[in-house]
């Protein structure tokens, strides 16, 4: 039995880099997809033929995760397909980069905007529908589940991205207490915190050889993530493998957040 059996799982920002690992590791466990995004509906199309070549079903849904109004029918598209909603990954994201004195307020508020309170739309819907539901025993033994995407820069302070360290250090306490409210109606909630994936938000860093050398020397596992790694990991947390984690964070990180600087005596 696969793990995702008939399941079906939206994941916002699912036409590019982890949340298309994302998308392909879930329709490989049975999964059925909602593919969101928002400016690359090339992407998408991209992760539905990779979802087909793997036997799975999906939709594609352009919606703006930051409003509400596309939010919601991004979920009514999915549940006119598919019938429901099991599991919601909040993934969609950007970084908006500037030194603290040069940050506008703009590039502040327009990255919380998607970032953080895409966060709240999303995870909001998501509690709507599961709580609509139920549990379904022969699915899950969670009434859903939902896992945002956070960063290892919830916990590492990162000198000229403090709007994107900011937005997610604030997952960080959004997870725990959502799951500390929601944990009676059977609704687990989750947070992965990626390092260094091989994507298009940071491919200037890996595609230059010196950046990349210099990024190694943060990674004590000695190698660049894959969105394959991020969506293994999110499969996991999906199934009733992980049915007793609620709240957690989880670093998938090749040991990112370990203060390599300090493995040889510092
Ligand atoms: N790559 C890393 O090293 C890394 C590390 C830690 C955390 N993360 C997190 O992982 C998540 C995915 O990042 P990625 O590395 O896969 O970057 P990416 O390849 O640039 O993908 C970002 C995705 O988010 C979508 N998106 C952006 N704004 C959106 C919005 N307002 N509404 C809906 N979709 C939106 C994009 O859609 P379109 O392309 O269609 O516009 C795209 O599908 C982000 O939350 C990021 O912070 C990444």
């Amino acid at each position: 039995m696969k793990k995702l059996e008939n399941q079906t799982a939206i994941i916002t920002g699912s036409s590019s880099g982890i949340g298309q690992g994302i998308a392909i590791e879930m329709a490989k466990e049975g999964a059925n997809i909602c593919i969101n995004y928002l400016s690359s509906e090339e992407g998408a199309e991209e992760t539905q033929e990779e979802i087909e070549k793997v036997g799975g079903k999906s939709i594609i849904v352009q919606a703006d995760t930051s409003k509400p109004k596309e939010v919601s029918n991004m979920f009514e598209q999915t549940i006119k397909a598919f019938g429901t909603v099991d599991i919601v990954v909040s993934n969609a994201g950007v970084q908006k980069d500037a030194s603290f004195l040069d940050m506008s307020i703009d590039d502040w508020k327009s990255l919380i905007d998607i970032n953080l309170n895409g966060q709240f739309i999303c995870a909001k819907e998501a509690a709507k529908e599961f709580l609509r539901r139920g549990i379904v025993e022969e699915r899950s033994k969670a009434a859903g589940k939902i896992i945002c995407m956070s960063s290892v820069h919830d916990i590492i302070p990162w000198g000229g991205h403090i709007n994107y360290a900011t937005s997610k250090a604030g997952i960080l306490m959004f997870v725990k207490t959502l799951a500390q409210e929601l944990g009676k109606h059977k609704i687990r909630v989750n947070a992965l915190s990626p390092g260094a994936i091989k994507t298009k938000i940071n491919e200037e860093v890996w595609k230059d050889e010196e950046s990349r050398e210099k990024l190694l020397e943060l990674i004590p596992y000695q190698r660049i993530g894959e969105p394959e790694d991020i969506g293994k990991a999110a499969v996991w947390l999906a199934s009733d493998d992980s049915d007793y984690v609620q709240g957690q964070t989880i670093y998938v990180d090749g040991g990112m957040t370990l203060y390599p600087g300090f493995s040889d005596n510092g």
